[in-house]
């Protein structure tokens, strides 16, 4: 099975909890980084309303790809514009499965997770998974065994760690 794991991360706690993933599923992460740093305001106003950013080129055709695992931060209940962006260049992923995470400070999990549902429905990929990581947990490193938990379900199976 070739998984792809993409993130974007803002402040870093996305990037933690989807390195982590990432290495648990032994593959590289890919990380979506914006093309242009905008304000805060901005960044908040455009994830409320669903809109895009430009990003930095980043591998988006998925032909060689089974698996798409994407992790997100949750802004303004929704997402960043970039991981927008990202979804509406993904190309060649028609039918394939996919799992999200979504990392935040404290709610809307549920609400990100069924904007990412619907953004990739309408993209023909299949959402097979989700769950949520919350900031304060990541800080204190409480996450690695809920990692592993989504890693069993992304592979049909235990994983024993040596
Ligand atoms: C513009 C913006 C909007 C946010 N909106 C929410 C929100 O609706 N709910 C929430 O729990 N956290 C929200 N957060 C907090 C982030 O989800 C949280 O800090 C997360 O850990 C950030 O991930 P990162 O460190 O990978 O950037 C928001 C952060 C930003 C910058």
């Amino acid at each position: 099975m070739r998984i792809l794991c993409v993130y974007y991360s803002w402040k870093g706690h996305t990037a933690k909890v989807a390195e982590r993933l990432a290495d648990l599923l032994h593959v590289e992460p890919v990380r979506i980084e914006p093309a242009v740093e905008s304000g805060m305001f901005s960044k908040a106003m455009k994830a409320l309303l669903g809109w895009s950013s430009p990003i930095k080129p980043v591998k988006e055709d998925l032909t060689d790809i089974d698996v798409l695992v994407l992790a997100s931060p949750v802004w303004a209940g929704k997402v960043p514009p970039y991981v927008n962006e990202y979804i509406n260049r993904m190309s060649m992923c028609e039918g394939k499965r996919c799992y999200v995470l979504v990392e935040m400070g404290a709610s809307g999990a549920e609400r990100a997770i069924a904007h990412l549902k619907g953004r990739l429905e309408n993209k023909g990929m299949k959402l097979a998974g989700s769950t949520f990581t919350i900031e304060k947990e990541v800080d204190e490193d409480l996450v690695y065994e809920h990692l592993i938990s989504f890693v069993e379900t992304i592979h049909g199976k235990t994983i024993v760690l040596v």
